[in-house]
C-alpha cells in the first residue's frame, strides 16, 4: 500500500479544496487515511516523510488543526513548524510571493489557516500559484477541506459506504463569535460526490456563497444525488444518517458584525437538542467539527450521548491528514 504513494501522482499537487481532486483522488487519499490509522495503532512505523519540513502559518487560533498536523508530521518521521504572522515579516507587510518562494526553498509544504472574509482564500491561492511545494488549506473563508475529509472517514468508519445516506448539515445558533461559513460550504461540495443526499438548513439571512450553492447542485445532479437548501431546521433532522449542526455567522448577508451577533440571536430555537435528534433515524450520528458552544448549539445531553463521534471525528484529522501529506510531500 505505502509502496503506492508514487503511482498515486499526488506528489506536489495543492490542496485548497476537495474540489481540485478526483473523487479517485478522494479515494486514494480515504484509503491511505484507514491504513496509516490502522498501523498506528498497531504500533507499525509510518515514517514515509522522514527529514521533511512542512511550514504552517496560522493567521486564525486553532485547537485541532494545529495539533493534529505538528502531530501527524512528526508520526511520519517529519518536522513541522509553527508560523505566527505577527512572529514573521508578513507583520511588516512581506507579500505572498516572497513567503511562498523563501520557505519552498527550505521544506517540501506549506500549510495555511487564513479565514479572514474576503482575504483567506486570495492569500492561500496567492502563495500556491508562487510555491513550488504544494500549498495545503487548514482552512481560509471559502474552505475547511480537512474537516470534511475527517467527517467522511468517520461516517465511512461508522456507517459504511454501500448504501445511500442522508446528511442533515443544519446552522445552529451561538452568538460568542461570527464562525467562518467554510465548513458547511466544504460539506456542501464534497458529501454529494461522495454519494450522500445533502440538506442544508438555515435562517435566510444566514445563506452561503452563491457559486459555492450553485457548484453544490451541479455536484449532486453530476453524482446523482440529491443537495436541497431549507429555511426550516427540523428538515436537516428528519430522516436522516447524519447530522452536522453548526454556527457559521452571516457574512453573506452582512460584514456588520454588531448586526451578524443581532441575527445569530435572533434564532436561539435552532439548537441541536434530543427532541430534534429522534427525528432522525435510530443510528443517525451526530458530528460537529468542534469546538462547539455547548448549551447554545448543542445541548450536553447530545454532544456526550450515544449518538455523538465528535471525538472520533477530531481524531480522524489525524489520520486525513497524514495520509494528504504523505500523497503531496
Ligand atoms: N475543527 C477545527 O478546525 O478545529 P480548530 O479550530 O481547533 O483547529
Amino acid at each position: 500500500m505505502y509502496d503506492s504513494i508514487e503511482e498515486a501522482g499526488l506528489k506536489g499537487r495543492d490542496f485548497l479544496s476537495t474540489q481540485d481532486w478526483s473523487v479517485d483522488e478522494l479515494e486514494t487519499l480515504f484509503s491511505l487515511a484507514a491504513r496509516l490509522k490502522a498501523d498506528r495503532k498497531a504500533g507499525v512505523p509510518t515514517r514515509l516523510l522522514e527529514d521533511k519540513t512542512l511550514y504552517m502559518i496560522f493567521f486564525d487560533s486553532s485547537t485541532r488543526t494545529r495539533n493534529s498536523f505538528e502531530t501527524g508530521i512528526t508520526q511520519l518521521g517529519g518536522h513541522g513548524i509553527f508560523l505566527s504572522p505577527d512572529k514573521m515579516q508578513i507583520s511588516h507587510g512581506e507579500n505572498a510571493r516572497d513567503t511562498a518562494n523563501v520557505l519552498s526553498r527550505y521544506g517540501e509544504a506549506i500549510a495555511i489557516r487564513h479565514c479572514a472574509f474576503g482575504e483567506g482564500n486570495a492569500y492561500l491561492s496567492e502563495v500556491a500559484e508562487h510555491a513550488s511545494v504544494p500549498v495545503l488549506s487548514m482552512q481560509c473563508d471559502v474552505y475547511h477541506p480537512c474537516q470534511i475529509l475527517a467527517d467522511y472517514l468517520t461516517i465511512r468508519e461508522k456507517l459504511g459506504s454501500d448504501r445511500r445516506l442522508k446528511l442533515g448539515v443544519a446552522w445552529t445558533s451561538a452568538p460568542n463569535y461570527v464562525r467562518p461559513i467554510s465548513v458547511p460550504q466544504s460539506l456542501i461540495l464534497m458529501m454529494p460526490r461522495l454519494g450522500l443526499d445533502v440538506t442544508l438548513a438555515y435562517p435566510p439571512e444566514f445563506m452561503l456563497l452563491p457559486d459555492i450553492e450553485a457548484q453544490a447542485r451541479e455536484n449532486a445532479a453530476a453524482a446523482g444525488t440529491r443537495f436541497e437548501i431549507s429555511h426550516r431546521f427540523e428538515d436537516a433532522f428528519e430522516d436522516a444518517d447524519v447530522v452536522i449542526p453548526k454556527s457559521w455567522g452571516p457574512l453573506v448577508h452582512t460584514r456588520d458584525h454588531a448586526e451578524g451577533v443581532r441575527l445569530i440571536e435572533a434564532y436561539p430555537d435552532w439548537r441541536c437538542d434530543s427532541n430534534r435528534m429522534a427525528l432522525g433515524k435510530d443510528h443517525m450520528l451526530y458530528m460537529h467539527p468542534l469546538p462547539a458552544d455547548r448549551g447554545r448549539e448543542v445541548t450536553d445531553e447530545v454532544i456526550d450521548g450515544p449518538q455523538s463521534v465528535v471525538y472520533d471525528e477530531a481524531e480522524n484529522r489525524l489520520h486525513v491528514q497524514k495520509a494528504l501529506m504523505a500523497l503531496t510531500m
